[in-house]
């Protein structure tokens, strides 16, 4: 009798569980519009990423997101970056594409997903923006493929 109100309980925790994640699941892109986006330290780039990108390019950043299935066009494999630039990690091309998105893609520019700039500027002042590129930069950088 008792064990099995504790399994009752159990499975409710669990049904909880699974269906917080599930509504987690369902919500709309974290950061992705701006009224909802989570703020973050403009200091940790690794926040920011895992708060604003791995919901597409996955928390590895290797495009593998749970979004990355959604989308028309897959994310990016970030950690593909300095390979695909002659080795070199691209922090002005990565900082641009952040702060305006990819040249001809939608995926970082249409009006569900505003362009990060924006958002990051409806966070703070410049010096903040600069701040969160710059972080981010910095730990993208160190995803890189070897
Ligand atoms: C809603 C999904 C989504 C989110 C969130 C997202 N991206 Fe992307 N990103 C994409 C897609 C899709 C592409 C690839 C296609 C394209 O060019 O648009 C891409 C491309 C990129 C590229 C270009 C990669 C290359 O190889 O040229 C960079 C850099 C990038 N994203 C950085 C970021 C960063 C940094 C964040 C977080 C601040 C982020 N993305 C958040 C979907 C997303």
């Amino acid at each position: 009798m008792i064990s099995r109100t504790i399994s009752g309980a159990l499975l409710l925790v669990a049904l909880l569980f699974f269906g917080a994640s599930l509504a987690m699941a369902q919500e709309p892109t974290p950061g992705v519009k701006k009224s909802t986006a989570p703020r973050t330290n403009a200091a940790s780039g690794v926040e920011m990423f895992n708060t604003y990108c791995a919901v597409c390019h996955g928390k590895d950043a290797k495009g593998d997101g749970p979004l990355a299935t959604e989308l028309k066009i897959p994310p990016a494999n970030l950690t593909m970056l300095a390979k695909n630039h002659d080795g070199k990690y691209p922090t002005d091309y990565v900082s641009q594409v952040i702060l305006t998105g990819p040249r001809d893609a939608k995926s970082h520019g249409s009006k569900d997903m505003p362009v990060w700039g924006t958002v990051f500027k409806s966070m703070g002042d410049d010096a903040s923006v600069k701040q969160r590129i710059f972080n981010l930069n910095k730990y993208i950088e160190t995803l890189q493929a070897k």
